[in-house]
């Protein structure tokens, strides 16, 4: 793991999701769904984890390529993240900035920023 992602070391659970675009349906306009088919997925785990009592971090900070060659993931397959799974630990053995993000308040940004209606509007 790279050195910002050092909070991964002690978890139990580190789970690989990996897919490969021929394994779901290929649309027009690049409409590739193995992607998207993998995100429900993590997200299903997610929730189920919680549900649990764990806690289900997806990342993307790791080298693909090492990680591929150790767990014999085939080159055509896409790593598309790791999920950390554990149960809560002790936000002392956090780095400061992580700490206070950690603690602190979630912010969502307000619906008026996230969704258009009618017409497709990009983000400023
Ligand atoms: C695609 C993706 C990649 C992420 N990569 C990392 C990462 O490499 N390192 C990290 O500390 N958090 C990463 N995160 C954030 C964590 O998974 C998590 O969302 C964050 O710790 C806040 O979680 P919480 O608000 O549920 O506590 C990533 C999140 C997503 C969705």
């Amino acid at each position: 793991m790279p050195t910002g992602n050092y909070w991964t070391a002690p978890a139990p659970v580190i789970i690989a999701i990996t897919s490969q675009r021929d394994l779901d349906c290929k649309l027009s306009d690049k409409r590739d769904y193995f992607l998207f088919d993998c995100g429900i997925a993590v997200g299903n785990l997610m929730i189920q984890a919680t549900e649990m009592g764990l806690i289900a971090h997806p990342i993307a900070g790791y080298n693909p390529m090492k990680i591929k060659e150790i767990l014999k993931i085939p080159a055509d397959y896409v790593l598309i993240t790791l999920v950390i799974v554990a149960h809560p630990g002790d936000p002392a053995t956090l780095s400061k900035d992580h700490r206070v993000v950690e603690l602190g308040e979630r912010i969502r940004k307000p619906l008026v920023e996230v969704m258009a209606r009618n017409q497709f509007i990009a983000e400023a």
